[in-house]
């Protein structure tokens, strides 16, 4: 068995043999942090490393492999790592994007392909998916998530764990996945990346852990701690997290390793003295490899001598990588993965390409179609596209893009140019820079709208707004962009805005004055043909916004699935809760997204109006196209309990189905709940569902105003 091979090689090895296997260093690749240890080679050699990261291509990798196969006295193979987010080569949307898709199938498939390039690069190991619930848009990291829902962020990490697993991990086109960040990352306060969470265990419970059970339960090999404390402990050296709950309450069987020198900032968290004091807490809390910081390299062998951390404790900790390393095959033939063939022939196929154009188009937001501007006609005389991102190819492949090139990404001009031909006339105007004053560029912006029939107007974040330590203060349109916008609608020309962006957008004058809105993320290597596709009408817009759009910064943090207060909203009692200058509610609530046809619902119904705990429940509604053309919508189920032991939100977001329907087709969708579906962590954290009367709503976005009332009997 493979614990009978682990065992065998762990009775060879010495204790700093051991120690080796605890440490992750970076090639000089790149970093993201403040360290770079430029002698990792040596490292290697000296067999003082498990694993490397952010090394890739087969023939580099297979040089490292050599390295520590052939140069160290137990030949124990590495580990290759690297933060294959949303592609290797091929980048598909950035995963907010994607999550945007509520398409389980296709955000799966984004993962496969990026670990069949991966694989074929001679890495073994991607940093994610990044699972962490994101409520405060400001946070640049709420980019690399699944957005602000629990639910939607269960199915979404079980997803991409799957399709970067695969069925069979010892495969060679299979990478080992990572659930990070352990946890409430996205708890940061005021969104400011890195800073202080202090949450209750109701909330970490309730919202930041399901989608980390979520991927454990699909099989995940990897946990990532958080750089983040959780009440007053670090999370690299949080025993409750990293052992009550991971280990002793989920049976997590796999590797812990840390966020690169989060060891290492336990020293300026004020939680320890020195990295030796911090080694031993990562160590003894649960850690079991360390990220660049060298922590365990430089310090774990005099904390075993001086009897502050067991020989036992290591051990553990080594058996637990060394079973990875022989689930994925690399003791057999640590060459696996390194293959220039397979590294040719595997990355950016057709294929490949033509997935990354579907994910993509599957991935945008239509958020507004005043007087149908949308699609926009093929056969138009002149076209004018304007903005900032209407040619970057670079800022349509987002943050952590992994090894994509800019180079091989086509813009949205070019995509458009290429779907249009020479049949229509195309004006280019960049009319302003992502940041700056400079409005010199409006006049012939302006001047080209004057001329044209129709304009598509790039606006947005530059890539590098989202993503790691890149919160925003303020989230409208950076720069003159928002003035370009408003000189360009004020032409009075038929306007669709494309927005690209790594968070959501704060854009009233936008939402209230431009007439077409069209969300596309940073949509990747096929971005600009997936959103021509989506304006010519070749595809029908299907996505729903995975995370709420606020009016102001000031709203934040705001999220569907609020508590309705003592005192709700009441427009005519000043002493409700609300505020004197700006209104509750949202831009884009959480679900929303339009199509190009119209959706219906009616007959909301529920198969027994009294059920009992363990019986489950059959809701049903007639769902009718009554637009024009076929189209996609995402049927959601939300619940509400209206009295718990403890207070639960407005609406929980509970199932969804996505339905397609050809102009004028009725169907009816029907879910069936499970008795799960109404528990939830009463007063005494006991995870169960109440007797009481419960509010069911079904609609297109979580302003759903279908609604059948249930309740819950006792036995
Ligand atoms: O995987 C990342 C993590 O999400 C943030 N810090 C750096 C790591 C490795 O690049």
């Amino acid at each position: 068995t493979v614990d009978q091979r682990v065992d065998s090689v762990l009775a060879l090895m010495t204790l700093d043999e051991m120690i080796g296997q605890m440490n992750l260093f970076t090639s000089d690749w790149a970093v993201t942090g403040p360290t770079l240890r430029e002698n990792y080679k040596a490292d290697i050699q000296a067999g003082k490393v498990g694993a490397i990261f952010n090394a890739h291509t087969a023939e580099y990798n297979r040089e490292l492999q050599r390295m520590a196969v052939e140069e160290t006295r137990l030949g124990i193979p590495l580990i290759f790592g690297y933060d294959v987010i949303h592609g290797y080569k091929t980048i598909t949307p950035v995963p907010l994007g994607e999550a945007a898709s509520w398409d389980l199938e296709a955000i799966e498939r984004a993962a496969r392909i990026a670990a069949e390039e991966a694989t074929a690069a001679g890495l073994h190991w991607t940093f994610a998916p990044m699972v962490d619930i994101a409520r405060d848009p400001r946070w640049g990291r709420i980019m690399e998530g699944a957005g602000e829902d629990p639910y939607l962020g269960e199915l979404i990490a079980a997803a991409r764990v799957k399709g970067f697993q695969g069925d069979d991990i010892a495969a060679v086109n299979t990478l080992i996945a990572c659930a990070k960040h352990f946890a409430a990352y996205g708890a940061a306060q005021a969104g400011r990346d890195y800073h202080t969470v202090d949450i209750s265990e109701r909330t970490l419970r309730e919202l930041y852990l399901p989608p980390f059970k979520a991927a454990l339960d699909a099989g995940v090999y990897t946990f990532m701690t958080s750089f983040n404390e959780l009440d007053g402990v670090p999370a690299t050296a949080n025993a409750h997290l990293l052992r009550e709950i991971l280990r002793e309450e989920w049976g997590f069987d796999g590797f812990v390793v840390t966020d690169y020198t989060s060891i290492n900032e336990m020293v300026p968290h004020g939680y320890a003295a020195d990295d030796q004091q911090a080694a031993m807490q990562a160590v003894n809390a649960g850690v079991d490899m360390d990220m660049q910081g060298a922590t365990f390299y430089d310090h774990l062998k005099a904390l075993v001598a001086d009897g502050n951390v067991s020989e036992d404790r290591i051990r553990e900790a080594v058996g637990d990588i060394l079973r990875v390393k022989f689930q994925l095959g690399l003791f057999d033939d640590p060459y696996r993965y390194s293959n220039t063939d397979r590294e040719q022939n595997n990355i950016m196929t057709e294929r490949q390409l033509a997935d990354a154009q579907d994910i993509a188009r599957k991935s945008t937001v239509l958020l507004k179609n005043e007087g149908q501007v949308l699609p926009l006609a093929k056969d138009m005389g002149t076209l004018a596209v304007i903005g900032p991102l209407a040619d970057s190819q670079d800022d349509l492949l987002g943050a952590w893009r992994g090894a994509g090139e800019a180079d091989q990404a086509v813009s949205l001009l070019s995509g458009i140019k290429e779907k249009l031909g020479e049949g229509v006339r195309i004006l280019y105007a960049k009319g302003a820079e992502i940041e700056g004053e400079d409005r010199s560029g409006f006049k012939a912006a302006e001047l080209a709208a004057m001329e044209a029939d129709a304009v598509v107007l790039a606006v947005g974040e530059g890539s590098w707004m989202s993503g790691e330590a890149a919160s925003r203060g303020m989230i409208g349109l950076p720069g003159v962009q928002t003035d370009l916008v408003k000189a360009i609608v004020a032409t009075g020309k038929p306007v669709v805005v494309v927005l690209m962006n790594g968070r959501p957008l704060a854009i009233p004058w936008i939402a209230e004055n431009a007439p077409a809105i069209l969300e596309t993320w940073f949509a990747g290597t096929r971005g600009g043909p997936a959103i021509a596709d989506v304006l010519f009408g070749d595809y029908n817009p299907s996505g729903k916004l995975p995370v709420t759009f606020p009016r102001h910064e000031a709203q934040i943090p705001i999220f569907y699935a609020a508590k309705n207060t003592g005192r709700p909203m009441d427009p005519n009692n000043k002493y409700t809760s609300k505020y004197l200058d700006i209104p509750n509610t949202p831009l884009y609530p959480f679900g929303y997204g339009l199509s190009y046809t119209t959706f219906a619902y009616s007959n909301l119904k529920v198969d027994q109006s009294e059920f009992r705990a363990g019986e489950s429940l059959t809701v049903s509604v007639q769902l009718a196209n009554t637009g024009k053309r076929t189209g996609k919508e995402t049927v959601q189920l939300y619940i509400r309990d209206l009295v718990g032991s403890t207070t639960r939100p407005l609406r929980e977001l509970k199932a969804f189905r996505q339905v397609a329907l050809d102009a004028g087709e009725s169907q009816t969708v029907s879910f069936e709940l499970e008795p799960e579906t109404f528990k939830f962590f009463d007063a005494k954290m006991e995870f169960r569902a109440e007797p009481g009367d419960f509010e069911i709503y079904v609609g297109g976005d979580s302003n759903a105003k279908e609604m059948v009332k249930v309740k819950l009997v006792e036995r």
